[in-house]
């Protein structure tokens, strides 16, 4: 990728934003080649003294000109911003989707555009600790893409798009769920009678750490839960309450009301963009 190209963006959120300062900081691209649209004109100043970008207000002057346009629109805004693209994408170009549920199939017929990518990033890319699963996309269009996600922390590609619906799932939702257990764990500590800063730290350690060891470990994880349990200890008592609470179970629950939850959106989605 030693030659010049284009990053373009349609929507410049929250996620543009992240994506933007990821890919800068770097060095891939200079600030010179990115271009994003927005419609608001305050946000649209902003991004440019903050990152030095050329902003407009125009979609399309952004189709024109990106070799890889990234649509980072909330759902419900996705078909004007098809009606705005149509017939405006340089031929050669690599589109690359955040928009939860919209599906390839709709992205190719919406924008009338063969090479599109659908991507799922999670919260944690905020802080450039991010996890993005994405399927679409060969040769020179991924390698960009690649690098741009690669800007947000890690990224795995997958054959299938089903695996980012369940990504959408597991990633997505998957930081919410880790956050809800973490305030738990602070309460827990709380009642235990543990000062609010000693409990911060404690549970955060505890949680990356573990992390980190169960990444670098070469045995599954529940032989790692095993050989911290000796019969009758602290551990086992604990364990025992989380079964009794049926705490595997509500963790697939709460997964799989994610996922069925994703595919109605696109579902619905589809609907509402084929209506249209
Ligand atoms: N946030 C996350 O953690 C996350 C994670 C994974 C995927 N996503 C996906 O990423 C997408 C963007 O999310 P976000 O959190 O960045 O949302 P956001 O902060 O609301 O950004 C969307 C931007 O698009 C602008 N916009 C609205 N209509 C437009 C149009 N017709 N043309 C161009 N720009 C337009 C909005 O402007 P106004 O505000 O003025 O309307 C806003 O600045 C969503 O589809 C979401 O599903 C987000």
């Amino acid at each position: 990728m030693s030659e010049q190209w284009t990053l373009g963006f349609v929507g410049a959120g929250v996620m543009a934003e992240t994506m933007i300062s990821g890919v800068l900081s770097r060095g891939s691209i200079p600030p010179e080649r990115v271009v994003a649209s927005d419609p608001n004109p305050a946000r649209r100043d902003e991004l440019s003294r903050r990152h030095g970008l050329r902003m407009t207000a125009n979609n399309r002057e952004v189709a024109e000109a990106a070799d890889l346009l990234v649509l980072a629109v909330k759902p419900q805004n996705l078909s004007e911003v098809f009606r705005d693209l149509t017939g405006h994408i340089k031929p050669t170009s690599q589109v690359l989707s955040i928009v939860a549920g919209a599906s390839l199939s709709a992205l190719r017929r919406g924008l009338e555009h063969h090479q599109v990518a659908r991507a799922m990033p999670n919260l944690p890319c905020r802080v450039h600790r991010g996890m993005t699963v994405w399927a679409g996309a060969e040769g020179e269009g991924a390698a960009r893409v690649r690098e741009v996600l690669m800007g947000m922390g890690e990224q795995i590609h997958v054959e299938h798009e089903s695996d980012v619906d369940r990504a959408t799932a597991v990633n997505g939702t998957g930081p919410a769920i880790v956050a809800e257990f973490v305030k738990a764990m602070f309460e827990a500590a709380t009642y235990l009678g543990q000062p609010r800063e000693l409990a911060h730290e404690t549970v955060l350690a505890t949680l990356l750490g573990t992390a980190e060891m169960i990444r670098r470990s070469d045995v599954h994880v529940a032989q790692l839960i095993d050989e911290v349990t000796s019969p009758g200890g602290t551990t086992s008592r604990a364990l025992q309450v989380l079964k009794e609470g049926r705490f595997s179970a509500v963790v697939t629950g709460s997964f799989d009301a994610a996922y069925q939850r994703t595919l109605e959106l696109g579902q619905g989605l589809e609907r509402k963009l084929s209506d249209e």
